[in-house]
């Protein structure tokens, strides 16, 4: 190779992924080197769109260039660093899970109420807006929030037909493909379902779908850990799983079950970590008070229990109900509940690339 690519390489070497420990070449993350006497151009692949850590890995390539150069008495270069993202699949053995579906991760919790529509429209809306491909599956038929959280009740996704097939077109709002239970059936009529027919509409969500190129496919689940629940999660390939509680005794227990049944062998979806709704109160004209009106720390502890990352605690505020009402999420806003919600989406896509990173790994062994 020629001395000074090589050079370059040897630089990028010494840099360590943050969150996967390992060196970018080592990674396969260098996937350009262009080097000149005065000018290096480097394409580094990140592990998500949502990389929270873009900024850190820049400057740690640019500073070992430059250390390269310097020790060879080298004059130092100008320096490109073009961040790019593949965001890779742990499922069969790094396969997309659903052809340009990258990720499909489901939103579970035992216990009714506790946040989880809330949670999934401001995770979906968060890892929108910092460049990732986002669709949203609503399967709560109990009573399906999506629609009104995007402020889209009164919309009906499209049909089309691509080679004789015809495929439903998902409503989309703020970057985020939306589906919903709620676009399909009426809820009286929707909570007459039976499994076997929930299946099959989730089936058709999936399959029948014109998603295009998905990161990230969200879905929002139904309340609960029935024969429902078995039925929806073996139906699609899940990623992961991430479930939310407030840190409630009677939300904890519930919960707790919500984790088992993912562990369930013929289940076998890994948990990528856990979060605490409600952690606190927060009043508006108090806003550096906090009330644990739910009790404390409770999903940190369940987290710990099962030795799962707590992905997030997001504040009790009323501002987040209301934007859900008004079919905005509360992330978009300059709160610090938005920023909360940004860092639990930043966390997610994190945990996600570091499960995908491993499965690689291990597949690759
Ligand atoms: N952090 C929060 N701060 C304020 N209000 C919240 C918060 N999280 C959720 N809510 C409100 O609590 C109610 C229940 O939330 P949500 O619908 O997201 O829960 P869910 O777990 O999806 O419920 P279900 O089990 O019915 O599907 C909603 O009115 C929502 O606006
Ligand atoms: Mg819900």
């Amino acid at each position: 190779m020629d001395p000074l690519r090589q050079l370059v390489y040897d630089a990028l070497g010494t840099v360590e992924e943050p969150d996967l420990k390992k060196d970018l070449v080592t990674l396969g993350m260098v996937r350009e080197v262009e080097a000149a006497p005065g000018a290096v151009r480097v394409v580094v692949m990140l592990t998500t769109p949502a990389c929270p850590l873009k900024e850190l890995i820049r400057s740690r390539c640019e500073d070992a260039i430059k250390a390269f150069f310097a020790q060879k008495g080298l004059e130092e270069p100008t320096i490109t660093i073009d961040l790019t993202s593949e965001v890779t699949s742990g499922r069969s053995g790094g396969g997309p899970v659903l052809p340009g579906v990258r990720n499909i991760i489901a939103i579970a919790s035992g216990k009714g109420g506790v946040g989880k529509s809330t949670v999934t429209a401001n995770l979906a809306y968060a890892l929108a807006a910092s460049g990732a491909r986002v669709g949203l599956i609503d399967a709560d038929i109990t009573g399906p929030s999506i629609p009104t959280m995007f402020g889209c009740e009164d919309e009906q996704p499209g049909m089309v037909t691509r080679d004789g097939r015809n495929l439903i077109v998902p409503v989309e709002r703020y970057g985020v493909k939306l589906l919903s239970i709620g676009f399909l059936a009426p809820p009286e009529a929707a909570v007459m379902w039976r499994g076997p027919m929930m299946s099959s509409a989730l089936k058709q969500f999936i399959q029948d779908t014109e998603w295009g190129e998905l990161d990230y496919l969200l879905f929002d689940l139904p309340p609960g850990t029935s024969d429902i629940h078995l039925t929806l999660v073996s139906t699609v390939p899940l990623t992961g799983a991430i479930v939310v509680t407030t840190p409630q005794k009677v939300a904890l227990a519930d919960a707790q079950k919500a984790v088992s049944m993912f562990k369930q062998p013929q289940i076998n979806v890994e948990v990528l970590g856990i979060v605490e709704n409600m952690s606190w109160f927060t009043p508006a004209e108090l806003p550096g008070s906090q009330y644990f009106i739910f009790g404390r720390e409770g999903g940190r502890q369940l987290a710990d229990h099962h030795n799962l990352p707590l992905l997030g605690q997001i504040p009790l505020v009323q501002s987040i109900r209301e934007a859900g009402d008004d079919g905005l999420p509360a992330v978009a806003q300059r709160t610090e509940s938005a920023k909360a919600f940004r860092g639990l989406a930043e966390t997610v896509a994190r945990e996600v690339a570091i499960r995908n990173a491993q499965a690689l790994e291990s597949a690759s062994a």
